[in-house]
This record gives structure tokens, C-alpha cells and sequence, in this order.
């Protein structure tokens, strides 16, 4: 199981990321940190006041799978080609609204450049004009935009389009109905048990028969973690009955607060020791590139 192909940090820029199957369509619905007062926390160190900011709603997954090979012990593996199309009419405002998020380079580059040159770093951010805190478009922070400092181009979900996600190896559920497309591999990426346990599937469908007293599981590669997310209310969509499942507050929580969540906290620095909600560091994937 490959993860984080794109290898972006996602390091307390997105909140949520909610994935929502209307009608056999799957749209990401993404939630952005807006930092009120930057100067405070830049200058005195106070504690960031963010406002929740969303959904940002895209469509994804509409590209067929690629490379479908069948294998004989009833599972089959396959490629997910990346793309994302905004949806204006789901979304709380256009992409080209405005957010103060965490600038991903400079916040990145404390961890993965040597103590030894943070002096030198620090210039690099001052000649640049870069600060912990950047002003940016939904659009840029999520799909990229040519940072000022590294000089290469930087995004939460960057590259994304023309990439692909996988490969995947899940159930036919051809000996076993209720196994249909989950996903039968592990990662190796978060060194524990827990946080890289796959649960169910990569969330384009489902087995059949959705029971809404249980959890759904998914795998988000994305996040490179499973989630589940639990049955909220039905919904009528056009005479249909549909369910809508929605990802409980603990999922994002941070360990003090869900303390299932502690192995994914690997980042001490910009989590502020684990205490920060929704900051989810995969910048380690580098590393396993
Ligand atoms: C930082 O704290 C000082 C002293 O309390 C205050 O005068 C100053 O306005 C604060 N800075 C910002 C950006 O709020
Ligand atoms: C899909 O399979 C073809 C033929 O084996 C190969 O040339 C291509 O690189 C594969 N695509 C990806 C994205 O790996
Ligand atoms: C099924 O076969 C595939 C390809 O040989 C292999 O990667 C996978 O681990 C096998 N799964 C099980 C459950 O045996
Ligand atoms: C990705 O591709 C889709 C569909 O072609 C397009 O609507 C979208 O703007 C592209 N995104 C980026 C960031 O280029
Ligand atoms: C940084 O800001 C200063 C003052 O606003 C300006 O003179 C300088 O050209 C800027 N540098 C870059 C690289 O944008
Ligand atoms: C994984 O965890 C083990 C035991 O906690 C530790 O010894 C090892 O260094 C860790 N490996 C990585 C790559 O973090
Ligand atoms: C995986 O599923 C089990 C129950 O089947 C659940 O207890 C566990 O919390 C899930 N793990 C993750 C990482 O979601
Ligand atoms: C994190 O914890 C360590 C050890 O307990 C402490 O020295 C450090 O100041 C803490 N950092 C923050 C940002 O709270």
C-alpha cells in the first residue's frame, strides 16, 4: 500500500476533509483553518484563534480505475487516477476566497532541515518575505501555488491531478458478500498497530447492505489514515432515501482528547506537544518516497 504519493505536508492547514457519496458521485468536502491573529501568536505567542472555514466541496474520483488486475484468491488490485473538479454550488464561497493558514513551507522546513541551519533558515524566511502565517486562496493552499521561499510549488493535495492513487488490493467479496471492495492491505507508514490498520474501503463504495447502527470505515489517502464516520441522519435526494454518515469530532480530535490519536501525532513541534486538533504531519512519507 502506497500513501501520500504526492508526499505534500498537511500540517494543521486543512481541518477536515469529509468525503460524501451522493448518488454514486463522491465529492471531498475540505474545512480550512483561518487564523485570526497571526501577529499575537507571531509576536507574543498566544494561542491561535482559527476560525472553521467550509466545505470547499470538490468532485472526485469520476475517472475510471486503471491497471484492474484480477488475482486468484478473490481479490483484485487496481489503480485510482487523481482528479478534482469544484463544485460551486456545495461550497460556502468560491475558490478564490481568501484564508490565513500555516505557510506549509516554513512550518515544514523546521522539521526536515538539521538544527544546525535554522539560523541560515531563518534568513532564507526573512529574504523571502515568508512568515509561519500566509495569506492564500482556497484554491492555492489545496491545489498548489509557487512558494516564495523553496521556490517550488507547494499545495496540500500537490501534484494532484495526472497522479494516481494505489495500488489497491481489495475483496471481490466473491466468497464473502460482505468483504466487496475492502481493501485487504496495511500501510507500513505510521510505526503502529493501530494508526496503520486499514479499515474498510477507499470509500468509492461500499459492501451492499449499509447497516446505519455500525461505523462506515474508509481509508483516506489523502490523510493516509482510516476514518469512520457514522450515521447522521436520512436525507432525501431526489425520492431516493439516502443515508448520510458524517465523520464524528473525535475523529480530528487531538490526543489529549481522543487519545486513539496519539501515534498519529508525530510532529511536536507544529502540534504544540499533541494538543493542536486537526494537525495530521505526513511529511514522514519523504523518507519512505
Ligand atoms: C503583544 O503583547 C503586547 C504586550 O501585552 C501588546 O502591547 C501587543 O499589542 C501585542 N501584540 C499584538 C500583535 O497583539
Ligand atoms: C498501467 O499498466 C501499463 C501496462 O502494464 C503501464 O505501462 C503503466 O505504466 C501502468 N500505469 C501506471 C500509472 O502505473
Ligand atoms: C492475493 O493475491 C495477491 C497477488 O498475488 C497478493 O498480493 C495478496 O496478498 C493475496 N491476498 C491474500 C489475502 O492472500
Ligand atoms: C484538475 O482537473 C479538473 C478537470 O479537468 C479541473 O477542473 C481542475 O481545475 C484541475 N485542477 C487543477 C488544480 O489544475
Ligand atoms: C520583501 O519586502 C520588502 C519590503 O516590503 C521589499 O522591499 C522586498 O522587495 C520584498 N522581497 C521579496 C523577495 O519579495
Ligand atoms: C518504530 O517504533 C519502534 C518502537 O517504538 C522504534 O524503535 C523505531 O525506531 C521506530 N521506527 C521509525 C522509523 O520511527
Ligand atoms: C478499525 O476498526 C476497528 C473495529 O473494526 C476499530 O476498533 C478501530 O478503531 C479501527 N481503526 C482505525 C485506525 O480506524
Ligand atoms: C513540549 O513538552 C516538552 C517536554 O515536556 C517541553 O519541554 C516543551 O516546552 C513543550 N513544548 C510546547 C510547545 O509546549
Amino acid at each position: 500500500m502506497s500513501c501520500c504519493r504526492r508526499c505534500g505536508l498537511l500540517v494543521g492547514a486543512v481541518f477536515g476533509a469529509v468525503v460524501a457519496i451522493l448518488a454514486g458521485i463522491v465529492y471531498r468536502q475540505m474545512w480550512l483553518f483561518d487564523v485570526q491573529n497571526p501577529a499575537e501568536v507571531l509576536e507574543n505567542g498566544s494561542k491561535p484563534i482559527v476560525w472553521e472555514k467550509g466545505p470547499y466541496t470538490y468532485r472526485v474520483r469520476y475517472l475510471a480505475k486503471e491497471n484492474i488486475t484480477a488475482h486468484d484468491n478473490y481479490t483484485v488490485s487496481y489503480l485510482l487516477p487523481n482528479g478534482a473538479i469544484f463544485e460551486p454550488s456545495m461550497s460556502v464561497g468560491p475558490e478564490e476566497d481568501m484564508v490565513t493558514t500555516l505557510n506549509l513551507a516554513v512550518a515544514g522546513a523546521y522539521s526536515l532541515i538539521p538544527k544546525i541551519l535554522h539560523l541560515a533558515l531563518e534568513r532564507m524566511i526573512k529574504t523571502s518575505n515568508s512568515s509561519l502565517f500566509q495569506r492564500r486562496t482556497v484554491r492555492e493552499i489545496l491545489w498548489g501555488y509557487t512558494d516564495p521561499m523553496l521556490k517550488t510549488t507547494m499545495g496540500v493535495f500537490s501534484p494532484y491531478n495526472g497522479t494516481y492513487d494505489g495500488d489497491y488490493t481489495v475483496f471481490t467479496g466473491k466468497n464473502d458478500i460482505s468483504k466487496v471492495s475492502t481493501i485487504e492491505s496495511k500501510l507500513s507508514f505510521w510505526n503502529d498497530t493501530y494508526c496503520d490498520t486499514i479499515n474498510g474501503t477507499d470509500a468509492t463504495s461500499f459492501p451492499p447492505f449499509v447497516d446505519r447502527n455500525k461505523p462506515l470505515f474508509f481509508f483516506s489517502s489523502d490523510i493516509c489514515r482510516s476514518v469512520s464516520a457514522d450515521f447522521s441522519s436520512t436525507v432525501d435526494l431526489k425520492g431516493i432515501q439516502v443515508y448520510r454518515f458524517v465523520l464524528p469530532p473525535a475523529t480530528f480530535a487531538s490526543p489529549t482528547v481522543n487519545p486513539d490519536n496519539q501515534c498519529f501525532c508525530t510532529d511536536k513541534l507544529v502540534t504544540r506537544n499533541c494538543t493542536l486538533a486537526g494537525a495530521l504531519d505526513v511529511s514522514s512519507c519523504r523518507g519512505g518516497q
